[in-house]
């Protein structure tokens, strides 16, 4: 059966996309974000994970506002990237894993988590930074996009998206094969692009919840949409993409943990939780 060794949160800026192409890994204002990301390969080197899902929101890019599935999963061998506008370089496309695919949406389904199936998708660089953090050369796994929707409300609850990993942790683990699976929970933390408090950033907020999510994830559930935005603005929902994450993984021991802000615009959180037993 299938094995989930664990689970990496990362901020997904494309500033970070920019800095890494002009190679700026240990200029001073970016050494105290990517000094996170040596510790997080190693591991994933010794470990050599066979597949990543990768947990991401779209921004635009594969959906947009007339058409928002709540939560989609990608059903294709490969995932083309495109030019979003931020100035980053298009990439290759991500291979995919179309099988195990199915079998996560069969099973998600089977659990009354209705899903979007994408046979179709081009993945954004909610997706896309993070697996040139983690895997700088572009020898990464097979990838499996997950996307949830942070963009139109209503976006789903604390509580839908712990339970959606819950359900994602059962399929991944019933899956026959004997294959090993890391799992990326990727935005946030706190900021806000737009509107009045553009710039908006809380520390606070963001250490609580960064804490919470390895000890009792649980007890964020009781934290509202509208909590959310005021205390993490209205793009730091994409903390419901670390939510869904961890909620696959079980029981944890956190092997790495990383703030700083900012970068650009964002509180940037980068952890490595491995699972225990499982
Ligand atoms: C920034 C952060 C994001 O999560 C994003 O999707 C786009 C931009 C930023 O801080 O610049
Ligand atoms: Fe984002």
């Amino acid at each position: 059966m299938a094995r989930i060794l664990g689970g990496i949160t990362t901020s997904h800026i494309p500033a970070v996309g920019k800095a890494i192409e002009a190679g700026m890994e240990d200029d001073p204002y970016w050494e105290p974000f990517f000094k996170a990301y040596p510790p997080i390969r190693a591991w994933l080197a010794e470990k050599q994970p066979d597949l990543v899902i990768n947990i991401y929101n779209d921004h635009g890019l594969g959906f947009f506002l007339d058409q928002m599935p709540t939560f989609a999963i990608g059903a294709a061998a490969q995932y083309r990237n495109e030019d979003e506008g931020w100035g980053l370089p298009e990439l290759p496309p991500f291979k995919g894993d179309a099988p195990f695919s199915w079998h996560l949406i069969e099973s998600m389904v089977e659990q009354e988590f209705d899903i979007t199936s994408c046979q179709e998708l081009a993945v954004d660089h909610g997706f896309t930074v993070p697996m040139q953090l983690f895997w700088p050369k572009g020898s990464h796994p097979p990838a499996i996009p997950i996307s949830a929707n942070t963009v139109q409300h209503p976006i789903p609850t604390l509580k839908r998206a712990l339970d959606f990993g819950k359900a994602l942790g059962k399929a991944v683990r019933s899956y026959p094969e004997d294959i090993s699976v890391v799992i990326l929970g990727t935005g946030g933390l706190s900021h806000q692009l737009d509107g009045a408090r553009a710039g908006f950033i809380n520390r606070e907020f963001d250490e609580m919840c960064m804490e919470k999510i390895v000890t009792d994830p649980e007890a964020l559930t009781a934290i509202s949409r509208m909590e959310l935005v005021e205390k993490a603005g209205s793009q730091g929902t994409e903390f419901l993409m670390w939510m869904m994450m961890r909620g696959a993984l079980g029981k944890v021991r956190q092997l790495s943990s990383n703030y700083h802000i900012p970068i650009s615009n964002t509180g940037a959180g980068t952890m490595l939780l491995e699972c225990i037993d499982s």
